[in-house]
């Protein structure tokens, strides 16, 4: 909570006042230390101010010798100023190492920040975004083309962070800017009429994939007959025109794509929000490409260079941007900037752009955004790139497939397959009574889509992912499943407390419960919730919840396996342990599902 940090700040600046020391309370830093023995909350304060002490030092400075002097001195200047506002968060301040000060939370905060959260069912209610809007663009596959396992990791990533960006208070727009124009589409219907049959690739399960093969086909036989693409260049042509024959085979591409496209974001439970849930796709602005041109060379903004029309960057900081070939096409780049030139004019001038895509188009994202702002659509902040890195194959068989591509289809079917024939092992240990509870296939869904998705978010995303099952799938590491299970866990134990209310143990946080250590470990965890989310959503890093979550499972974990919880069903300890598992489920299902993963209430 951002709440506490800035009343540490302002304890701290005023005790550095009373000792003349004129200090802004932002400017103080307030961090969790790493080990909960240095308590909950940290600053360095005494170290960093300590340099500035020598200058016109007062009386009440000039004995100072040392930055610990300094923490113990702004320590005693902090009781004092506690004692006149006494505060119910702090219960004890500590001095370490060479001068860190130390803050440790009262147990008072702690339990009514559990009872918070379980009021409040686990909901973060922040304000950060201030209702402002915001454009999240994931996804983008392109038409007749796979949908990779690159696209994977835009289409999870960009689900997280509009989720993190709504959750926040952000008006969140969810757009898929589908590949769906292009001179391909030129070669692509060439080969559906010379080797395609329509029929079979309506009946097809995976017609994406027939049409990679026809497209490929194209390529094969162009080698030979160089001819045909001065034809598919003739066919592109006529779609441009509206040609109504090159227009319906184009049309029919984009459907069967689709087709499958949605298929994949239904198993992965990812939605659109605009045009209709489809998304812009790149034709969409087809002909809003004129106008863009046109303002360009208006603002002058464009150098003809062998008839190819470019933007060239003040001080060449980077490459130029081709907006238009000398034969008068145009580009990606073109269709990306009659995109924002769209989002400006349709969301408002004042709208953030977020485009979730790999770090590989990183320079091209700077063109983008550099030649936005020279055209003064923009301001830096407004248009953001959240990239990722690649991913690599541990598993031979994999990234040995033909073509090098890795289908997103089979690996969804072969991490389904994968949680399956381990919940089938696990179950054959089990007794009568569990098997009962078999996992229906929507649920083993749930945790192989979980895996997957925890998989890409765990990490920084610019990071590259080297796949691999065993780690995916983990029961014991840091992995979806794992989080699910621990999930599962409170859930079975709540179900069973059947005499568990949630208001009698409000009576009890009156009582001063004092937690033992994995109780208190669980709470000092679970206040931190908003404060991560928050934090998440201000860097775009929804692998800082996933870190925290994993936290909070392991400790939920640590705490069940040495305490039980419903044998004392009358006491205040069971009713105490419920609340605390009560609040743990809320955090673990909340953070899961900001980052689209769902829970299974049984594992
Ligand atoms: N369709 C592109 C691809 O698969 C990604 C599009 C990214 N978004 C954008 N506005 N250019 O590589």
């Amino acid at each position: 909570m951002a709440s506490i940090t800035s009343e540490l700040q302002s304890v701290l600046q005023q005790a550095a006042q009373e000792m003349g020391l004129a200090i802004e309370s932002e400017s103080i830093e307030i961090e969790h230390p790493a080990d909960v023995l240095n308590g909950d909350y940290s600053t360095n304060m005494a170290l960093t101010v300590f340099s500035s002490l020598k200058k016109n030092a007062t009386p009440l400075q000039k004995n100072i010798q040392t930055p610990r002097a300094l923490a113990d001195v702004l320590v005693e200047e902090i009781k004092k100023v506690l004692s006149v506002t006494p505060s119910v968060v702090i219960n004890n301040i500590t001095v370490a190492g060479p001068g860190f000060i130390n803050f440790h939370l009262s147990d008072t905060f702690l339990l009514e920040e559990l009872s918070k959260v379980v009021q409040k069912r686990g909901e973060v209610l922040l304000q950060s975004g201030g209702a402002k809007k915001v454009i999240v663009e994931y996804s983008s596959p392109n038409i007749a083309k796979p949908f990779t396992i690159g696209h994977l990791r835009t289409t999870i990533i960009g689900d997280a962070v509009a989720n993190m960006l709504q959750a926040t208070g952000w008006h969140v727009f969810r757009d898929n800017h589908l590949g769906d124009w292009g001179t391909q589409f030129g070669k692509q219907i060439y080969a559906i009429k010379h080797y395609g049959n329509e029929e079979d690739i309506d009946n097809s399960d995976e017609p994406v994939k027939e049409l990679v093969n026809l497209y490929i086909r194209f390529h094969e036989e162009a080698e030979k007959n160089p001819e045909i693409v001065d034809e598919a260049r003739e066919w592109f042509k006529k779609l441009e025109m509206g040609d109504s024959e090159a227009r319906r085979l184009w049309k029919k591409c984009i459907d069967w794509s689709l087709k499958e496209f949605e298929r994949i974001y239904k198993v992965l439970n990812i939605t659109f929000t605009e045009n209709d849930g489809i998304g812009y796709g790149e034709s969409f602005f087809e002909d809003k490409m004129t106008s863009v041109i046109q303002e360009l060379q208006e603002k002058k903004l464009l150098t003809s260079s062998e008839g190819a029309q470019l933007v060239f960057f003040p001080a060449d900081k980077y490459p130029p941007l081709m907006i238009m070939k000398k034969d008068g096409a145009t580009l990606y780049a073109t269709r990306d900037l009659a995109a924002d030139k769209f989002r400006k004019d349709h969301y408002g001038k004042d709208i953030v752009i977020i485009n979730e895509v790999g770090g590989e188009q990183s320079l091209y994202f700077q063109q983008i955004y550099a030649t936005e702002q020279l055209l003064g659509w923009f301001t830096k902040d407004q248009r953001i790139h959240v990239k990722h890195g690649m991913y690599r194959f541990k598993d031979k068989k994999m990234s040995t497939r033909k073509g090098n591509v890795v289908w997103l289809n089979d690996v969804l079917i072969e991490a389904f397959e994968h949680v399956k024939e381990r919940a089938s092992q696990a179950h054959i240990q089990k007794t009568s009574d569990e098997r009962n509870s078999v996992l229906r296939d929507g649920e083993l869904w749930k945790i192989a889509v979980g895996a997957l998705k925890w998989n890409d978010l765990k990490r920084e995303a610019i990071k590259e992912i080297i796949f691999d099952w065993d780690e995916i799938l983990s029961l014991q590491g840091n992995s979806g499943p794992y989080v699910q299970y621990v999930y599962a866990r409170c859930r079975s134990v709540l179900e069973k407390a059947t005499n568990y209310e949630e208001k009698n143990v409000l009576d009890l946080m009156k009582m001063q419960y004092i937690p033992n250590t994995e109780e208190k470990t669980v709470l000092r965890l679970l206040y931190q919730f908003s404060e991560v989310v928050e934090r998440a959503q201000h860097e775009l890093a929804p692998h800082f919840i996933c870190t925290y979550l994993f936290e909070v499972a392991q400790s939920f974990n640590t705490f069940y396996n040495k305490h039980s919880i419903l044998d004392e069903a009358s006491s205040d300890h069971s009713a105490f342990r419920l609340h605390l598992t009560k609040g743990t489920s809320l955090v673990l299902q909340k953070g899961l599902e900001l980052l689209g993963i769902q829970t299974v209430e049984k594992m």
